[in-house]
């Protein structure tokens, strides 16, 4: 194994409890991790994590050298199994702070923002809903030339996702990509199944198995401001 892999491996080596009620990682939030452990996105810097789940990433942040980590979640069950697990893994956890928030609906401004946003199992009408609020609302607990980084499957539209980046100000960059196959629950919801059919390059269908592809995105929001008669909240 090369040393920046052996590296990785090391960062990533962490003992999770979950309860019946967590998320715990599936493909999307390990090569979300493995991605931030190749390379570091957040020494010194203000990151706001959200959605946090287990706290398979706070705890990467947290021993990367991130200044302060916000971490999030929608319960508090939730939030105390973050916290947990990050006290459990990381000894200096002074600069975390725990925030029960309904997505990008808390305080503050960051250097960088993290989320494996829900998509399959998002329980919204437009199913791409986080994304699109990440996307479009992200900028609001940025600082200028903040980096927002999630991961996300082909079958969320990877084509409509880096148009939206760009409308919205954002130099996108992929970090890392893979294939892999179908979860059953995917397979099980036919109306998942139904509205995937129509994203083009949404996934590829071998020898009868389904495959998604995952991509971990890295945005860049360009610092711009708008007109000075712009209709702006006070
Ligand atoms: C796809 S899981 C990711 C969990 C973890 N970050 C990972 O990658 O393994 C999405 C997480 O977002 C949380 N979540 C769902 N809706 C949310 C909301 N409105 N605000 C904050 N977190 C939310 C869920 O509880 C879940 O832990």
């Amino acid at each position: 194994m090369e040393p920046r892999e052996a590296a990785s491996q090391e960062l990533l080596k962490m003992q999770l409890g979950s309860g019946d009620d967590d998320w715990t990682p599936t493909p999307h939030g390990r090569l979300l991790a493995h991605s931030l452990a190749g390379r570091n996105l957040v020494a010194d810097r203000e990151v706001l994590e959200l959605g946090a789940g287990v706290g398979n990433h706070t705890i990467l942040l947290v021993r990367q050298g991130a200044k302060r980590v916000v971490a999030t979640e929608i319960t508090k069950s939730r939030l105390d199994t973050t916290r947990r697990n990050v006290e459990r893994n990381c000894s200096r956890t002074g600069h975390v702070e725990y925030r029960v928030a309904d997505w990008l609906q808390t305080d503050g401004r960051f250097d960088v923002i993290v989320a494996n946003p829900p998509f399959a199992q998002s329980g919204k009408r437009n199913r791409r809903y986080f994304i699109d609020s990440l996307i479009l609302d992200a900028h609001k607990r940025l600082r200028e030339g903040g980096l927002l980084v999630f991961v996300q499957s082909s079958m969320a539209d990877l084509a409509k996702t880096r148009i939206r980046l760009a409308e919205n100000g954002y130099e996108p960059e992929v970090l890392e990509s893979t294939q892999g196959p179908f979860r059953d629950y995917y397979l099980a919801d036919e109306t998942f199944m139904q509205e995937i059919s129509s994203v083009e390059n949404g996934f590829e269908l071998r020898d009868g198995v389904y495959y998604e592809t995952l991509c971990v995105i890295a945005a860049r929001l360009v610092p711009w401001s708008p007109p000075a008669t712009a209709h702006l909240p006070p």
